[in-house]
């Protein structure tokens, strides 16, 4: 089954632990930095665990400089400034500490420290970012992106219309990941599922991509059985120091499976969301997740019983196409559980933006059609295809997908 050739490239250090964090800044001095450009936002800048941190490097005698001017969904033009500051600063290193936000706006700006240019350069292709980012320390503070292990940065182009690239290439790739469960403790409970979500698609999406192979795969469906186990009881209650722990790991597994397997139609169609109208990444993710798994059914029928499995769902006596539907049903019911916004016009609303089904429809699929990873989905798509599941997902209401919910149980 797998005798092609394929890839996997992990990050090649893992620190971690709850109390990772505090060693953090001792490591970075034991390889020998000293200057660090430290890449955050003003909301990860004023939560307690920063001062944690820049208590630590104080104490090694590392001369940081601070950038926290980052936004969720990065733009261009962030990646523009921090290079700037990297640049007159004389800094010697990154450390990124945030979420996905932040650790590819360091990423990002490592590429232009590296390499000169503009971001759109690297954005056109795979592999176009000629030499390796300077040292960078990815520090996660969200259990969801798993950025932190991966060799690819999503920055928002705001050059014309809006649209997220892609940058991936394995200089991209962090130098140390750390993984501090015990940072996660105080996310609020819409944050926490929004971005457990996204770390769920990414490990579904990795688990029956085409580059998915044997290494991938374990780590994938490990973290789906983790996130079904642990997200609910994360959101119920952020200080289950355990359920903490387990999506602090499983986030860092998906990123670890997707970032050699790829990712598909979810995140292809997500992107255009959030640069549209500011969906946060998780949330678009998650609306989308269950209308894919959908579509993608009869491509992975074997695959998607592994899912459903995996999310402790009991498939005894079905027939593989009932097997593989109750895989879609398990995400309609955590999501369900969860509390999510299940359809594109209220996402948009509550981001304070308006979504015009009529008027934007065309450029989206356009935008999702060109997206970097629709290549690696296991079904193939055409822009018709596309279209039918944004209007599926665009006014889909909680009481259809619990009486769709129903009809399957
Ligand atoms: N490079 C990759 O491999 C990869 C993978 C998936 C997603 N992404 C990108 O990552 C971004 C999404 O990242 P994200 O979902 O982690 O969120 P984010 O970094 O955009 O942060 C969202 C909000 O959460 C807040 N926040 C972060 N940590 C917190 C904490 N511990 N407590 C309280 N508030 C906290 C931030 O201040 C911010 O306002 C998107 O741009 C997406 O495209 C990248
Ligand atoms: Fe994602």
């Amino acid at each position: 089954m797998f005798a092609k050739v394929s890839t996997f490239n992990p990050v090649p250090l893992v620190l971690t632990g709850p109390g990772a964090l505090k060693k953090a800044a001792g490591r970075l001095r034991q390889v020998g930095y000293k200057r660090p450009l430290l890449v955050t936002d003003k909301g990860v800048a004023s939560l307690p665990f920063f001062s944690e941190l820049i208590d630590k490097l104080k104490e090694e005698k590392i001369d940081f400089v601070l950038y926290d001017k980052t936004q969720p969904n990065p733009p261009d033009t962030q990646v523009n400034e921090g290079a700037a500051i990297y640049k007159k600063e004389r800094c010697d290193c990154l450390i990124a500490f945030g979420g996905g936000s932040p650790i590819d706006c360091a990423k990002a700006i490592g590429v232009l420290v590296s390499n000169g240019g503009k971001i759109q350069d690297y954005a056109k292709a795979f592999n176009t970012v000629p030499k390796p980012i300077p040292y960078l320390a990815a520090i996660p503070t969200t259990a969801g992106s798993g950025s932190e292990c991966t060799a690819a940065a999503v920055v928002t182009n705001t050059e014309g219309h809006h649209y997220k690239m892609t940058i991936m290439d394995a200089h991209l790739l962090p130098s140390m990941a750390v993984v501090d469960p015990m940072i996660m403790l105080d996310l609020p409970p819409s944050l926490t599922s929004a971005t457990g979500l996204d770390a769920l698609t990414h490990a579904i999406e990795a688990y029956i991509a085409l580059e998915a192979n044997d290494y991938t795969n374990g780590l994938a469906l490990g973290s789906i059985r983790l996130i079904f186990k642990y997200l609910p009881r994360a959101v119920a209650n952020g200080r289950d120091v355990e359920a903490r722990e387990r999506m602090a790991y499983a986030q860092t597994m998906a990123g670890l499976a997707f970032n050699s397997a790829g990712l598909g139609l979810v995140h292809a169609m997500s992107h255009p969301l959030s640069a549209t109208y500011n969906i946060p990444h998780g949330l678009a993710n998650a609306m989308l997740l269950p209308w894919v798994m959908d579509f993608n059914l009869i491509a992975c029928m074997e695959k998607m019983a592994d899912i459903a499995i995996a999310a402790d769902e009991d498939i005894h006596g079905l027939c593989p196409r009932e097997a593989a539907a109750v895989a879609g049903q398990a995400v309609r019911r955590l999501t369900d559980d969860l509390g999510i916004i299940v359809n594109i016009s209220e996402a948009a609303a509550a981001s304070g933006t308006t979504a015009d089904f009529e008027k934007d429809i065309a450029r989206l699929v356009e935008d999702a059609m060109s997206d970097v990873f629709r290549p690696f989905n296991p079904r193939n798509s055409s822009a018709a295809d596309i279209k039918a599941i944004y209007s599926k997902c665009w006014s889909s209401n909680t009481l259809e997908l619990i009486e769709k919910l129903k009809s399957c149980m």
